[in-house]
């Protein structure tokens, strides 16, 4: 038994990747029978979107797929086909709370504030795989204002004081914050601790399995409020973004 297996790249953003991957594939599946190989799986891979607001949605990818399929490995060829989604099953269970452990504010030209936040996570840590994302993300803020906040320029550091260590490249637009501020960032499951490292002698991020009431009874997991006195706080407003 010989397989073919492809991965267009995680978090694609073209859905037509996969129809041209299918379509390579079925030219080395012909080259494979003239080899004598006996070819029969072809593995999809993963690529496939994690949250409903990605740019490529994940019907349409399995409309392209399904055409391909259709065109270049019909029912009846005797070809099994299989996938390996990561990204699409694990990225929206996890939000990765974190807090702000240093600042800087500049005044630009013209009078513009700018602010810096050094965070206890970083590039080398939880969030390595946010470089490579086409969208820079913005973290929710665990604070609460008298009336809506004016926003600033920020940019966020990691705590490692490398230069590279940054949350993304491009500023994002968060209001005043103070040492010991919260920040969360959801959609957290993928490639994140599985990425960390401890450069610097920074801990890898602690990972808490969390569960509603109801479930929580049934598994004697800890709950949402048990887990409130766990965690520094306020870690009860964090679990209201939950
Ligand atoms: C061989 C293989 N299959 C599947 C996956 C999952 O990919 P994704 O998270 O893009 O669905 C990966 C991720 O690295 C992989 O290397």
């Amino acid at each position: 038994m010989a397989t073919i297996s492809f991965h267009v790249g995680s978090d694609c953003q073209t859905s037509q990747s996969y129809r041209q991957a299918i379509a390579d594939c079925h030219s080395v599946f012909e080259m494979g029978r003239r080899a004598g190989h006996h070819m029969s799986l072809l593995d999809l891979g993963g690529g496939f979107p994690g949250t409903e607001g990605s740019k490529a949605k994940f019907e349409e990818m399995a409309r392209v797929i399904n055409a391909a399929l259709a065109e270049y490995f019909p029912e009846g060829t005797g070809v099994k086909v299989i996938a390996e989604p990561g990204r699409f099953y694990m990225e929206s269970v996890c939000t990765t709370a974190v807090n702000i452990i240093a600042k800087k504010a500049t005044l630009e030209s013209g009078g513009h504030r700018k602010l810096a936040y050094y965070l206890n996570e970083g590039y080398y840590g939880a969030f390595r795989i946010f470089l490579r994302e086409p969208v820079s993300r913005i973290p929710i803020v665990v604070k609460e204002f008298p009336s809506e906040p004016r926003l600033f320029p920020c940019t966020l550091y990691g705590p490692t004081c490398d230069a590279f260590d940054r949350i993304s490249l491009k500023e994002v637009q968060l209001p005043e914050l103070d040492v010991g501020d919260w920040l969360l960032f959801p959609n957290t499951g993928a490639y994140k601790s599985s990425m960390s490292s401890t450069f610097n002698g920074f801990p890898i991020i602690t990972v808490y399995d969390v569960m509603g009431p109801q479930l929580s009874l049934c598994q004697g997991f800890p709950d949402l409020p048990g887990l409130c006195h766990r965690l520094a706080p306020p870690s009860e407003r964090i679990f209201q973004h939950l």
